[in-house]
């Protein structure tokens, strides 16, 4: 497999040089020439610690989450300066960890990235089950919240309980959703878990339906070389079954698929902190795409508050993209959200889709993978399926890799992917 997306690799980015990131730190990032930019603030607090996570978090306490709260305003403030004027941007999304619980700060960060940035496409947030009442509700929606996502992996208690967690109790949900209602409601769930079903995704799903939601992520279990989770991967071909399974059944419920892993009643129902064209990224693991580079914060949150306290940008490592490597991450991201559009791969590289990926547009075509729509290239569930296939490998040999060397070393000399 790693043979197979090394060649793959080559022949897309025109080079076998592989992405190679390195200890750089800018003193100044442009973004006036990023079209589509979004806003992430990642909040690294959790009540406990799941085995099975691999996001950047520690335990909760208010010493730690006040020091980081000014760091992080710090950081906005610093970015924020490096262009004049406020600048549109599209959506805010806050990650983690769980930043439900620093619901009474968030009202200060959101008003503090606006003296700088004018939100047009709304604000998101990611809650624990536990967040979900009356008062934390009230508190994001003040704050500016319009879309939340809550992390359910599954109701069923045998499910919750192989991930260490309790079963959240979906009529308290409901009851606290309807009480402070959101745009956008969505429920996050973990699948391909041993002894799962069908059976068990769609009670599931109609649970998350009947209690409160319009919008649901269904996630594959990933088993992250580093987390000492004691749950195992299902075997690829099982895993196959279920996720086509688990596509027909959201097919036949009428919902929309958005991206590759979520889906929504019809409206326009969206949670999606991941597939925009350019992004900035505050807080310890944040990471920020300009137009040809990216970059990665610290995962360590003393270093990223020493680094703010000495007036320096908490980046850990960057990479500079060639201008083809450039336009197959972007093609990576559009495919996730299921649709490529032609117009907007001319705005963002002023050259057309069709001239440069010619071959592999009419490969993917020919394989069954893509269709034409509209003015562009929508996902088949075939390509659906491989792109899964290809973003679990690309999980488990990139992300797995510099996380896992992330987690231990607050600023690496150099990474190579
Ligand atoms: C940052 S966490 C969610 C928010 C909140 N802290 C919670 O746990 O309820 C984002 C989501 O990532 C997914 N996730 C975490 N670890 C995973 C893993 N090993 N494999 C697949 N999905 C995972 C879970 O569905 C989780 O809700
Ligand atoms: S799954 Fe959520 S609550 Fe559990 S450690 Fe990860 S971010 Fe924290």
């Amino acid at each position: 497999m790693k043979l197979l997306t090394t060649a793959a690799r080559t022949w897309l980015t025109h080079t076998p040089a592989p992405y190679r990131f390195t200890a750089e730190n800018d003193s100044i990032l442009r973004y006036d020439d990023c079209p589509g930019l979004g806003l992430y603030v990642h909040i690294p607090f959790c009540r406990s610690i799941c085995n099975f996570c691999p996001y950047c978090k520690e335990r909760y306490t208010p010493e730690a989450a006040q020091a980081y709260t000014a760091a992080l305003l710090q950081e906005i403030h610093m970015v924020g300066r490096m262009q004049s004027g406020r600048t549109r941007v599209g959506s805010l999304y806050f990650g983690g960890g769980t930043p439900a619980l620093l619901a009474p700060q968030l009202r200060d960060i959101i008003a503090t990235l606006q003296e700088y940035y004018e939100i047009t496409d709304g604000i998101g947030a990611e809650l624990h089950p536990a967040d979900v009442n009356e008062k934390t509700l009230t508190q994001l929606k003040a704050a500016g919240v319009t879309r939340i996502s809550i992390g359910i992996q599954s109701f069923l208690p045998e499910f919750a309980h192989c991930l260490g967690r309790p079963a959240p109790q979906p009529e308290k949900l409901a009851a606290a959703l309807a009480l402070v209602p959101f745009e956008t409601v969505s429920m996050d769930f973990i699948f391909a878990l041993p002894g799962q079903k069908i059976e068990h995704i769609r009670q599931d799903l109609d649970t998350a339906f009947a209690h409160g939601a319009n919008h649901v992520a269904v996630y594959p279990f990933i088993d992250f070389s580093f987390t000492g989770s004691p749950v195992h991967a299902m075997p690829g071909r099982e895993k196959h079954q279920l996720l086509d399974n688990l596509t027909e059944y959201c097919k036949t419920r009428g919902l929309v698929r958005d991206s590759i892993w979520t889906f929504a009643l019809p409206g326009n129902h969206r949670y999606s902190s991941m597939t925009r064209d350019t992004f900035l990224g505050f807080g310890c693991s944040a990471t920020t795409l300009l137009r040809d580079s990216f970059k990665i914060n610290t995962f360590s949150v003393p270093a990223y508050i020493e680094r703010i306290r000495n007036g320096q940008l908490p980046t850990a490592l960057t990479t500079r993209f060639t201008r083809r490597q450039r336009m197959v991450y972007y093609l990576f991201w559009r495919a996730y959200s299921t649709f490529v559009s032609k117009s907007d791969f001319k705005d963002f590289f002023g050259t057309k889709l069709d001239t440069e990926f010619r071959t592999a547009f009419c490969l993917a075509r020919l394989l069954g993978y893509i269709q034409h729509e509209d003015d562009g290239y929508r996902l088949t569930p075939r390509g659906a399926y491989y792109f899964h296939y290809f973003e679990n490998f690309y999980t488990l040999a990139y992300i797995d890799k510099m996380w896992g060397i992330m987690r231990h070393s607050a600023f690496p000399e150099s990474i190579e992917l």
